[in-house]
């Protein structure tokens, strides 16, 4: 089974990137079944119906989230009937839509997992002991397990790709925005990348306008963020080969943007 799993989708010019080059990465790649994190998608901050829709359209089989989940408060208007979409599941118990989800692939089933780290972010429930549940619910139905680990230390991560290898096919994080050099087949079988990147603006600051970032840095004062919505694009991702009893055979992480064409 091949996964295509693209990271952190920012603002229009994000979702734009998709709509272009999500064929050509499918025609390059032919992966089984492609996973977006979609929690910046609503100018950075969210996701609405019509986007959620259209990146089912544009391809999309999967979309993760994380701690911008509920930033669009439209979502609490189709979370619960969004079926392909999950949000990190270590969220408290009774909140709305759900952190895994169960996707056919041929005669094959895929289980997606969403969890969201507690280091330097919200203080959730402990994601590591929402693995154990999820992971072992998951395993009565099928050995094809991908975690999105939404979080924003590398050790949080390096740490749940420990704890989950050879109990799932792949940890993949998200989150940070910048894709890091580190993708590895752990000894027991589990793809790891500490983080996928984004997908968006190439020249802001991980997807916003560089000039109040900047000014908040030189002078500590608020300023408002704001996506940028046109110019240059980025686009992370990896593609993760999976063995015929879910243990990963090969994870490739890619980038395309101006310094790193895209060849099809
Ligand atoms: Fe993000
Ligand atoms: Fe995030």
């Amino acid at each position: 089974m091949r996964l295509l799993f693209i990271g952190d989708v920012v603002g229009s010019l994000g979702r734009q990137t998709i709509t272009d080059y999500l064929p050509r990465l499918k025609k390059k790649y032919h992966p089984q079944l492609t996973i977006v994190n979609g929690e910046n998608a609503a100018a950075g901050r969210g996701i609405t119906e019509k986007i959620y829709k259209k990146f089912l359209h544009d391809g999309v089989d999967v979309l993760t989230m994380g701690n911008h989940t509920w930033d669009n408060k439209g979502i609490f208007e189709f979370v619960n009937d969004a079926k392909k979409m999950i949000r990190p599941a270590n969220f408290p118990a009774g909140t709305p839509g759900k952190g895994i989800v169960y996707v056919k692939v041929n005669d094959l089933v895929l289980a997606v997992i969403n969890l969201q780290g507690r280091a330097l972010m919200t203080d959730l429930d402990d994601p590591f002991k929402k693995a154990d549940e999820l992971v072992a619910e998951a395993q009565q139905q099928t050995p094809f397990i991908f975690v999105d680990f939404h979080a924003e230390t590398t050790s949080e991560k390096q740490a749940m790709g420990w704890y989950l290898d050879g109990r799932v096919s792949a940890v993949v994080g998200t989150h940070t925005h910048v894709q890091t050099n580190d993708a590895r087949i752990l000894p027991k079988g589990t793809a790891y990348l500490t983080d996928v990147g984004m997908t968006g603006p190439y020249d802001g600051i991980l997807g916003m306008r560089k000039g109040p970032v900047l000014e908040k840095f030189l002078t500590a004062l608020p300023q408002r963020f704001e996506v940028v919505e046109e110019g240059r694009f980025l686009l992370s991702g990896c593609v993760i080969d999976l063995s015929k009893e879910g243990h990963a055979q090969a994870i490739k992480p890619f980038l395309i943007n101006d310094d790193r064409p895209f060849r099809e």
